[in-house]
Parts: structure tokens; sequence; C-alpha cells
């Protein structure tokens, strides 16, 4: 059992307007509305809604749309990085590199009036997905597809990464899951990014460290893992054994558990079915199977629930979404909320500076260096 506030657990960090969630009745709603009604907009829209805390009506959603499939293209200081990091970096690590440097060439530089933020955040929103797919392009040596300014930010990630446009419905469906992705209150990568915008540092650091945070295992890392997991088992006949096994080793089954959610993540409800779905429509029920087994097994070793990452993991891989790219894509869409949550901070700002309880030694003598 943790100690109590380990983790800053319980601890109100900031207000927000943007998103909220109910751990134990399993709700989720951004600006007020239910994440399972939001499942039926469009990403773009969730955009909007993040960032002026409406949804759009048709001319402003058109106008959103616009200035996202305008801004995708990233600017030439990072085009000449991106060759070089794509043969020397993981793809975490690249995004990380890239967002830093698309600083330097931003049209607004160093301006950082709401106005100027708010163009940033659109820019950063719309290059996000280009970057990760110019990446994986430029890595297998690969032609660029270039952005396709017809297309949402989830069909034209689909082709700039795979080069063929893709069918209505796993386009939809992955837009779904950026609408999924897009924010989730006070999780540690949105906190680090309010934590840096907090000290009036850039948008563009904010984003680096989100990214940073994100990286790891316990938080958008997880979905990677998990694929990797579903691969190793290989066998829906084998997915049981092998995550007792795990478990009983004191092993964390990657995918399983929340600190908020005490019940089924709303999140992981639409993913699990989408991932039913893409299993039908393609007849390879096996991920899907194997998944199914390791919830099972989890549920009823330790009454522990999926969240998002578990069967986001099914899905990206039904749309052969290389799994190294599952946590850059979670930022594609998360860089949504990371934005909005930023310019929040910046709106009402105080310098965010927890306090903390000294577990060293007590004040004692300095020995000098030739007596020690
Ligand atoms: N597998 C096995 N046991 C688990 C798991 C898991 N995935 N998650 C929690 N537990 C157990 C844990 O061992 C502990 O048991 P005990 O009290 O007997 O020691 C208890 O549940 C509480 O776990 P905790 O690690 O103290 O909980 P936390 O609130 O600090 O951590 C978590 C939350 C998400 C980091 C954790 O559940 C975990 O490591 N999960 C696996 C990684 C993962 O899926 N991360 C994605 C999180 S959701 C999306 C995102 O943020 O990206």
């Amino acid at each position: 059992m943790a100690t109590p506030g380990k983790g800053l657990e319980g601890v109100v960090a900031a207000e927000t307007a943007l998103s909220d969630i109910d751990g134990k009745e399993g709700r989720l709603s951004y600006v007020g509305y239910d994440i399972h009604d939001l499942v039926n907009a469009t990403f773009e829209e969730v955009c909007y809604l993040l960032h002026h805390l409406e949804l759009p009506n048709a001319e402003q959603l058109d106008e959103t749309r616009n200035q996202i499939a305008n801004e995708r293209e990233p600017n030439e200081f990072v085009m000449q990085l991106l060759p070089n990091l794509a043969q020397t970096s993981a793809p975490m690590s690249m995004l990380r590199t890239a967002v830093s440097a698309s600083s330097a060439k931003d049209p607004d530089g160093w301006d950082t009036s709401e106005e100027a933020n708010y163009r940033k955040a659109i820019r950063l929103i719309a290059v996000f997905p280009t970057l990760v797919a110019y990446y994986d392009r430029m890595r297998k040596d690969l032609d660029l597809v270039h952005p396709d300014a017809s297309l949402s930010q989830a069909a034209n990630f689909l082709y700039m990464l795979k080069g063929d446009k893709a069918d209505e419905e796993e386009a939809r469906v992955f837009d779904v899951c950026l609408t999924l992705h897009a924010d989730h209150t006070m999780n540690a990568s949105t906190f680090a990014a309010r934590v840096c915008a907090a000290t009036l540092s850039d948008i563009h650091s904010a984003m680096t460290a989100a990214i940073a945070a994100l990286k790891g295992p316990l938080h958008g890392g997880a979905n990677e893992q998990v694929m990797r997991m579903i691969k190793e088992i290989k066998e829906p006949s084998k997915a049981r054994d092998y995550t007792i096994t795990m478990l009983r080793n004191k092993e964390k089954v990657m995918g399983f558990g929340h600190r908020v959610y005490k019940t089924e993540d709303p999140r992981a409800t639409h993913l699990r079915r989408m991932a039913k779905e893409l299993a039908d429509k393609t007849g390879d029920g096996n991920n899907y199977e194997i998944s199914q087994e390791i919830e099972r097994a989890v549920m009823d070793e330790k009454g522990i629930y999926p969240n998002v990452d578990f069967y986001a993991a099914s899905v990206y891989g039904y749309l052969q979404i290389p799994t190294d790219l599952f946590t850059p894509v979670f930022a594609c869409s998360r860089v949504s909320g990371w934005t909005a949550h930023v310019r929040e901070q910046y709106a009402d700002n105080r310098l965010i500076r927890p306090d903390h309880e000294y577990v060293g030694p007590e004040p004692r003598s300095w020995v000098p260096l030739s007596e020690r």
C-alpha cells in the first residue's frame, strides 16, 4: 500500500475547466460533455472545444479545420533535423527534440500574447502527426507523403504514414481514438506542461516537458508495452497463464490500473468495442482474443480494470501503426489538451512549487576532505 499522498495522490494541483473525471462512476467529460457523447464528434471539434470551452458551429469548425490543415508542414529548420533524427533517435526522443526545435522558426517567435499562443497551439496540434509520419517514412527510406489539406487530422495521419488513403471506417476509428486521448485532467504529462508553463516559460518548452513525461511506461509508454506483451504471448490459449505468472511475480501488467478510476475507464469501453469491430472486419481475432484473456485474468486475480492504453494497442495494431509509434500517436492527440491546459495556466498563473517533507540526516558537522 502506497504512503498516503505519495505521488501527490489526492492533491488538487490546479483548477481546470477542461476536463473532469469521476473515478468511482467511471465518467470522463471535456468541458461538461460526456466522453460517451463526444465519441460522436470529430477530433477537430474536440480541439475547438478544449480551446474555446464551447462546441463550434459549422463555420467555426470549418475555420479550425482549415487552420489546422494549413499548418501541417514542419518548418525548414525541423526538416533539416528530421533525417538525422530518423536514423539516430527513438520515436518519442525524435518528437521531443523536433517539437523543441520547431520553436526556433515559429512565425510568432517570442511573442507570448494570448493570440500568439493560440496560433502556436494550432501549429503544434497540426504538426505533431506530420513529424511522426515523416520520421517513420524517412527511417524506412520511403518517399514522404505530404499532408492533404482536404483530409481530417485522423485520415491525413493514416495517409501520410501508409501512403494510401484509409477507408472511411478506419479513418473514423482513428478519429475516435484521437478524441478519447485528447485530455485527461491532471495526468503526469499535463501536470509537467503546467509546471513548466507556470514558470512563464514558453508553450514549446511546456510541450517538450509534456512529451518527456508521456514517454514513460507508467504513462503513455504503456500502450507499446501492451502490444509487445500480446506479441510475446502469441496465442489466446497462453494468455491466462502468462498473465497470472506475471501477477504472481509481482510484475505490473501494462494497460491496467489507474490512479483515479476505480471502475472501468470509459475510454477503454470504446477502445474494446472498436478493437472487436476491427477484429471482425479484418477476420483476424488473435490480438483481440489474447487481450480478452488477459483482461479476464487480471480481473480474476487482482480485480483491476483495463485503462485507455490496453485496447488502444489492439486498435492501433489493426490499423497497422508500427508498435513503437503508439506513444507518439498518443501525443498527437494529447497535444490538444496540453496546449489548452498551458493557455489556461497562463490565464491565471501562479508558480507551481510544492512543499516537501525532509527525511535526511539531522544537521551535522562538515568534515574537511583530508579527514574523510
Ligand atoms: N498490474 C498489476 N498490479 C497493478 C497494476 C497493474 N497494471 N496497477 C496497479 N496494480 C496494483 C499495485 O501493484 C498495487 O498493489 P498493492 O497495493 O498490492 O501493492 C495497487 O494496484 C496500487 O497500484 P499503484 O502502482 O500504487 O497505483 P498508482 O496509482 O500509483 O499507479 C498506474 C497507477 C497507472 C501507474 C499503475 O496502475 C500502473 O503502473 N499501471 C501499469 C502502467 C499503465 O498501464 N499505465 C497507463 C496509465 S493510464 C493512461 C496513461 O496515463 O497513459
